[in-house]
């Protein structure tokens, strides 16, 4: 792992929420290919992280580097145009559009004419509307959605609207994934699913950071753990070096939580 060069490079991020430290100088990298975990108590500064990353606000100070690129001040569009999605917490799709309408917003990302001129019913961008849906219809196969296509997002389960939100971000053929707690809400069995799709997608070369509160979930796709406590990095290791840390045992995995 330590032979390639770090995909994402992050140094010293910090942020204050007025007088709350919310993240304090926290740094680490995330290796090509690889699943890295970000675990820690509610409130720990977990999705302040991700939002900070993929630009949904500045942070404090401190920076991201990913593919050698500054992140650090730029917008998500832009963050997502350097292949680099996120899913969310609380789950964002649109209720009132299609599955398949959904998908295709994420697919819009890496389209050359853009979303604006896809609007345009140009024949240049029915062409492309049609290579578009061509090219997402395996994600749908792949999330077992197809059936439902054509259905609105707000009809469906919550566990099939947090694959609608998989494919949306996967339909923009990012290099790297951030999910925020994709299992969160999810039954047992939708949990081992999702567990076996994010192993697909980092033998597919995808690299991916997650946030989760599942700890089978955590230990059993994770390469690295990275463990927060009230905005700090407290700890970073293997699976089984976090789980036997006793830092982390005492704040976090011997609590009610794990
Ligand atoms: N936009 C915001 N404005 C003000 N305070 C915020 C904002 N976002 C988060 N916070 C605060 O920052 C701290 C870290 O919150 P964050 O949502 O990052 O935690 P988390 O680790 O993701 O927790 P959880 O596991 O519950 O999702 C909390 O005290 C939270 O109330
Ligand atoms: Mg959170």
């Amino acid at each position: 792992m330590e032979t390639y060069a770090p995909l994402m490079k992050i140094d010293k991020l910090d942020k204050y929420f007025g007088g709350l430290h919310a993240v304090s100088e926290v740094s680490f990298d995330v290796h090509p290919g690889t699943i890295k975990a970000v675990i820690g108590p509610n409130g720990a500064g977990k999705t302040t992280m991700f939002n900070m990353i993929a630009g949904f606000f500045p942070p404090t100070s401190g920076s991201v580097r990913f593919n050698d690129v500054m992140l650090t001040g730029m917008k998500p569009f832009n963050v997502a145009g350097q292949g680099l999605l996120r899913t969310f917490q609380n789950l964002k799709v649109c209720d009132n559009l299609s599955v398949l309408d959904n998908i295709l917003l994420g697919h819009h990302t890496r389209s050359r004419s853009g979303f604006g001129a896809g609007m345009l019913s140009t024949r240049k961008s029915r062409i492309e509307e049609r290579r578009a849906v061509e090219q997402v219809m395996p994600l749908l196969e792949w999330l077992s959605i197809v059936e439902m296509k054509d259905t609105l997002v707000g009809n469906l389960s919550f566990g099939e609207q947090r694959s609608v939100e998989l494919a949306r971000a996967l339909a923009a053929d990012p290099a790297m994934l951030l999910l925020d707690e994709p299992a969160a809400g999810l039954n047992m069995h939708e949990t081992e699913e999702l567990a076996g799709r994010i192993s697909e997608l980092k033998a597919q070369g995808r690299t991916i950071l997650i946030v989760e509160h599942d700890m089978s979930l955590v230990m059993d796709i994770s390469d690295e753990i990275v463990v927060l406590n009230f905005g700090k990095k407290i700890a970073e290791g293997s699976p089984a070096e976090i789980q036997n840390n006793e830092e982390v045992i005492r704040i976090y995995l011997g609590g009610s939580d794990a």
